[in-house]
């Protein structure tokens, strides 16, 4: 299953949140975004989420359980400022290395400041590069963790064909992501929040709302956790497991190149 289209015109579409826009158009729509909020984005994390972020990234390095030894690599794509990389690194006893990967510079640079306050610096490489085409050779990490990143990549077979790639023979794919909320009541409040605080929270806290305004639109784009289940099975991966957190707010995915 993949996320691009034909138009009627016959050229390719995606979903820029509701709206479909070219193909091309798309990454260049959410750098915009993620450089727009990304001295804000920590702060905004915590209001959108109400501080549950924070605990569903503790549940994913809980999955992880990372190796607690410096042989141990991981690959955090789309790692913005740091938050999953910095809990593996301090999960494995500050033995592991992580790649912190990200299309903007902007979220690396406020993600290197956090590092530098944390002594994480170390453990840590930070690189600028698209999910889609990753510039690491074939077997070299022994996890590949994504959060909250992966519906803002334009091509998502793309980039689950590359975590394939480059993860060795035994390595965990694990994606955190917003998915179809599965409790009747929770959703409608969720639905309220979404649309209504969120953007209006967005608007007071960093100026703009449309971003949040397209965070939100995005979530509702993704695919469900079965449909991502099945499309992480299609690029490779065995033995693919999900669990909801929160009646479904978000969902951990789990594979394994095997
Ligand atoms: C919602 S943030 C998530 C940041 C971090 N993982 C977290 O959980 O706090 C999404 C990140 O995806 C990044 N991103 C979007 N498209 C990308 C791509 N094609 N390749 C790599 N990173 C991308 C954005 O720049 C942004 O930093």
């Amino acid at each position: 299953m993949a996320d691009s289209r034909t138009s009627a015109d016959g050229g390719m579409e995606t979903s820029y949140g509701f709206r479909e826009v070219a193909d091309g158009e798309k990454q260049g729509l959410v750098n915009e975004v993620f450089h727009k909020v990304a001295k804000r984005y920590d702060v905004m994390n915590d209001v959108m989420s109400m501080g549950l972020h924070r605990a569903w990234k503790d549940a994913m390095i809980a999955a992880l359980n990372p190796r607690k030894d410096a042989t141990y690599k991981v690959l955090d794509v789309a790692g913005g400022t740091g938050d999953i990389a910095f809990r593996i690194v301090e999960a494995s006893n500050r033995l592991a290395h992580a790649t912190v990967l990200d299309i903007n510079g902007s979220m690396l640079g406020v993600g290197a400041e956090r590092a530098e306050k944390k002594k994480l610096s170390d453990n840590l490489t930070f690189v600028e590069a698209n999910a889609e085409e990753l510039p690491f050779e074939p077997n070299s990490f022994d996890a590949y963790t994504i959060a909250f990143g992966i519906r803002n990549v334009p091509h998502i077979d793309v980039a689950l064909k590359e975590a394939y790639r480059v993860l060795k023979r035994g390595g965990r794919l694990l994606v955190l992501e917003f998915s179809e909320v599965d409790l009747p009541l929770l959703d409608r409040v969720y639905d309220a929040w979404s649309f209504n605080a969120i953007p209006r929270f967005g608007k007071a806290i960093t100026g703009e709302a449309e971003p949040y305004q397209y965070l939100v639109e995005s979530i509702r784009k993704f695919p469900n956790q079965q449909d991502f289940a099945t499309m992480i099975g299609e690029a490779g991966f065995s033995r693919v497991s999900f669990t909801n957190y929160t009646g479904g707010i978000a969902a951990l995915h789990s594979g394994w190149k095997l």
